[in-house]
């Protein structure tokens, strides 16, 4: 199943053609579900048109942030995107719309980032006698053009270039970024070793917690004692990457079900006390999953380490 992104743009969207157009090789792991405008005259509109991706556009004139962000959400989540890809789009979003796509909104951004943020960067980097410019693509965080950076192209800056020159080359360093970095962005989030080295990461930070091989799948317990979460990979060829935790029985087990059959399951061989929790759909919401483990971890430990728990929450 490829990742479904919405792209949104305010312009030309030649950032966006470059992400649609690498999403037509038979490898690409996304694909391009929707895109979006601020602008319903923005070029790149027609373009996604053309290309028979479904496109919507809501002027921000006369409506303020919270509402107009609030309508794009509306049409991204509509549109079934796990991912929002900004390209050029040239809007402040508000926090509750950066929250909501938190770990889940790339922006690319015409700088060697942290340098120059913001706009004019291309004349800046002129100015400032620079001899190389670039670009990033980042994860989108509350601060302007500020989150962790998941790739950079340098571009060098040639004798005599003006801001357009320079423009120009770096734009066809985006074209290379964006896409690749997306594409591997995305498969990090359903690739079975990364996902089980972010459970590992959770499961060991419990306290006296270590690691096993059980039936092939990692296997984390306490103390060589009992277990609280496996991560199961292809177990009996059925393509799943999931972690399993304990829960109250077969009750709860089928209330997660019944809330969403698609991420919850029923694991064989482990029984009512058990639940599937899929790890490879793409929108993993990693606090919550330390959650789970946590709550699994407390549900097997030995009194001796729970009581020092239950003190502590006491006061
Ligand atoms: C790109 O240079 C990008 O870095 C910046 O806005 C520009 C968008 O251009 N965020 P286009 O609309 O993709 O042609």
């Amino acid at each position: 199943m490829k990742a479904r992104i919405a792209v949104l743009i305010s312009g030309a969207g030649t950032n966006m053609a470059a992400l649609l157009y690498a999403a037509k090789l038979p490898s690409c792991p996304y694909e391009i579900v929707l895109v979006a405008s601020n602008n319903p005259d923005a070029e790149g509109l027609k373009i996604a048109a053309t290309e028979g991706i479904p496109t919507f556009a809501v002027s921000h004139i006369g409506l303020d942030r919270a509402a107009h962000d609030a309508v794009m959400h509306d049409a991204i989540v509509e549109a079934g995107a796990v991912y929002v890809a900004l390209a050029g789009y040239m809007r402040i979003l508000s926090t509750e719309f950066v929250a909501k796509w938190d770990g889940r909104m790339l922006n690319i951004h015409p700088s060697l980032l942290p340098k120059y943020k913001g706009l004019h960067t291309h004349q800046r980097a002129i100015q400032a006698k620079d001899t190389v410019a670039g670009t990033s693509v980042h994860l989108v965080t509350a601060e302007l053009d500020d989150g962790p950076v998941l790739g950079q192209i340098e571009v060098a800056i040639l004798p005599g270039d003006t801001t357009d020159t320079l423009a120009d080359r770096v734009k066809m360093a985006e074209y290379q970024l964006y896409p690749k970095t997306l594409a591997d962005f995305v498969a990090r989030n359903t690739n079975p070793e990364y996902l089980t080295a972010q459970v590992r990461t959770l499961a060991l930070a419990q306290p006296e917690a270590d690691e096993v091989l059980s039936h092939g799948m990692p296997c984390f317990g306490i103390n060589g004692g009992k277990k609280f979460a496996y991560v199961s990979v292809d177990h009996h060829k059925d393509s799943k990457t999931a972690l399993l935790v304990k829960i109250s029985g077969v009750e709860e087990q089928a209330m997660l079900i019944d809330s969403d059959a698609e991420r919850y399951y029923r694991p064989a061989y482990f029984g009512d006390g058990w639940v599937g929790i899929r790890l490879d759909l793409g929108d993993n919401d990693w606090d919550h999953i330390g959650e789970w483990i946590a709550k699994s971890w407390r549900a097997v430990a030995p009194k001796k380490l729970t009581r020092l728990m239950d003190l502590a929450e006491e006061f």
